[in-house]
């Protein structure tokens, strides 16, 4: 006898049901399916890098190979990676972290699971700005917290301000999540509003996540971490990423610099789940910390210029706005302006239709908490920026 979705529900955990699978891989899997049946897709869905891993960092994972660098480590990373990151910060934010409120972990997105996990209870309320990263909704529905979520508006370049989270705050408020650069808005949060929210949150007790994957890719011109600021720390988790800054999504290495008796418990929580991130990567991410930061001005400088670009290409297609984002690799254009048309009434219905007849993937902005946006993401070859945003133009003009 087969087993069915309905008796599958009854033997799995109630936490299991409570999330869904990341809608950007649901994208990614489409396009990929219409690319296996021979079809030329402009892809604006995957969210990452289109950089190779520089030179030196995949030289320092061979030689931890043919090192023998191979048993397991230290379940939160070696001595000699934590002091890697706690120096690196220190360099671009005077930040002074100890080593024992550093631990590495699998990916960025590992690193908040673990947080998530050791400091959000069942009821806890946990204030979410939207658009919002896919996974935070459902890592803190998988801890049994409550999203809260605050609206930002397009037209104040998806600004948060501390006027905002205060009025979200309620007796139940556990937790804070920041994520500036964003993704997907790509906004850059002012370093006086951040210093607010901060402030404000300490004041209440109140933990923040401050999730700066992007930290590096900030195009005003000052990197701006909220390691900078001293005395909120007792209340502050800053999570960080090799992945973008350094094109290494593959390779999984992310950080968290926090309270040690909150790190601590992360790592217990590792301890028992995936143990050490992978002991040839961490190699690698020394190689990254410690090394020359010219390919990140680099990249930095290219992605610069494909944001000139895909700003410049949507806003110059009839109906479409697009703020202009001052971090990460995402453009979120207003879609809604063709809602109505040719079927379609919601940005998942404009992004399939894209998907389908201009082959163009992007992700829609329900999966961000916004049925008017789309996420494009343009770390990819300038001609198919032009190529991608010249099919969407022609799309939009035939309706
Ligand atoms: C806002 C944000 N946080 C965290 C992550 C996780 O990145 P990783 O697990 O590759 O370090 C991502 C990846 O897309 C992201 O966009």
């Amino acid at each position: 006898m087969t087993t069915t979705t309905t008796q599958l529900s009854s033997f799995l955990t109630n936490r299991i049901q409570r999330i869904e699978v990341s809608a950007t891989m649901a994208v990614a899997a489409e396009a990929e399916r219409l690319r296996g049946s021979g079809v030329d897709i402009v892809d604006f869905g995957v969210g990452e890098p289109h950089f190779a891993t520089p030179e030196h960092i995949k030289e320092a994972a061979i030689a931890a190979i043919n090192n023998n660098f191979s048993r397991y480590t230290a379940a939160g990373g070696t001595v000699e990676l934590r002091d890697a990151i706690i120096k690196r910060h220190h360099a671009d934010f005077g930040s002074g972290y100890k080593r024992e409120e550093c631990m590495a972990s699998v990916g960025g997105k590992h690193v908040l699971f673990n947080a998530i996990q050791v400091l959000v209870d069942h009821g806890d309320e946990v204030i979410l700005p939207v658009p919002y990263w896919v996974s935070f909704k459902d890592m803190i529905r998988y801890s049994g917290g409550e999203p809260v979520f605050i609206e930002t508006d397009e037209k104040q370049d998806f600004a948060l301000t501390a006027e905002m989270v205060e009025r979200a705050i309620t007796p139940r408020t556990k937790l804070i999540i920041l994520n500036s650069p964003c993704n997907p808005s790509g906004a850059v949060m002012k370093p006086e509003d951040m210093v607010a929210v901060l402030r404000l949150a300490h004041a209440r007790g109140i933990y923040v996540i401050s999730d700066e994957c992007y930290v590096y890719l900030n195009y005003t011109g000052r990197l701006f971490s909220a390691g900078e600021l001293h005395d909120v720390r007792d209340r502050l988790m800053i999570v960080g990423s090799l992945s973008k800054t350094y094109a290494m999504t593959g390779w999984r290495l992310g950080y968290v610099l926090g309270p040690a008796a909150i790190v601590s418990a992360m790592n217990k929580l590792q301890s028992q789940s995936t143990s050490n991130p992978t002991s040839i990567v961490q190699k690698a991410a020394v190689a990254a910390l410690n090394g020359s930061q010219q390919c990140v001005a680099e990249m930095r400088a290219d992605y610069i210029h494909l944001r000139d670009k895909a700003v410049a290409g949507l806003r110059s297609i009839p109906g479409i706005t697009c703020a202009n984002p001052n971090g990460a690799f995402y453009v979120f254009p207003n879609l809604s302006h063709y809602f109505g048309r040719h079927g379609m009434n919601s940005a998942a219905d404009v992004a399939r239709k894209l998907l389908q007849e201009a082959h163009v993937a992007m992700v829609p902005g329900e999966a961000f908490g916004s049925s008017l946006h789309a996420r494009i993401s343009y770390p990819v070859a300038e001609t198919d920026l032009e190529r991608g945003i010249e099919r969407m133009r022609q799309f939009f003009a035939g309706l």
